[in-house]
């Protein structure tokens, strides 16, 4: 029992320890998307509100989808796409996942239609595109 007692206290240690580590965010300094947990509000949201909701608001949504915080999810995760039989977001699978292959021009690819995402805009970063990839293969979890 004491000797449970102390490897109780070491893990509650390295939790605690675990907790205080910072979160993610955009400097350079921070591990790679893939090396963490992404978070769909801290991390997906702001780059869909600053490059893509000005068109896929919620009065004449684009493509028939809304990208604003309170929607975005609802809108995506196992939701088929307008322009094709693919689901925009299938959580787990990126490479089913149609909103990658409209983040990376690859649209004509799958049968897609359209122009690549975002209209007359430069694409995304890769490092943001990475987010959004590893935000599905994670699960795609409104996290
Ligand atoms: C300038 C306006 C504009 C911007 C900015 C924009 N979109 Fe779109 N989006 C559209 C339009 C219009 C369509 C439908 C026609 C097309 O695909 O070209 C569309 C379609 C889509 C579709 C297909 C929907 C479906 O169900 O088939 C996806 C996915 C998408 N956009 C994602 C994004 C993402 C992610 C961003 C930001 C990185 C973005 N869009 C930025 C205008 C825009």
């Amino acid at each position: 029992m004491r000797r449970f007692g102390l490897i109780g206290a070491v893990a509650a240690t390295l939790a605690a320890t675990a907790a205080l580590m910072p979160g993610w965010s955009a400097t350079a300094a921070q591990p790679k998307a893939s090396a963490r947990i992404v978070s769909f509000k801290r991390d997906v949201i702001p780059l869909f509100q600053t490059n893509c909701a000005v068109c896929h608001q919620e009065t004449v949504p684009s493509g028939g989808l809304v990208l604003l915080p309170a929607y975005a999810y609802a809108n995506l995760a196992n939701v088929g796409s307008v322009q094709t039989s693919m689901l925009r977001v299938a959580p787990g699978k990126p490479d089913k996942s149609y909103i990658m292959n409209k983040i990376l021009g690859t649209h004509g690819s799958v049968r897609g239609k359209g122009n690549a995402m975002p209209i007359g805009q430069p694409p995304l970063l890769n490092s943001e595109i990475e987010i959004v990839r590893v935000w599905i293969a994670q699960g795609g979890k409104n996290n």
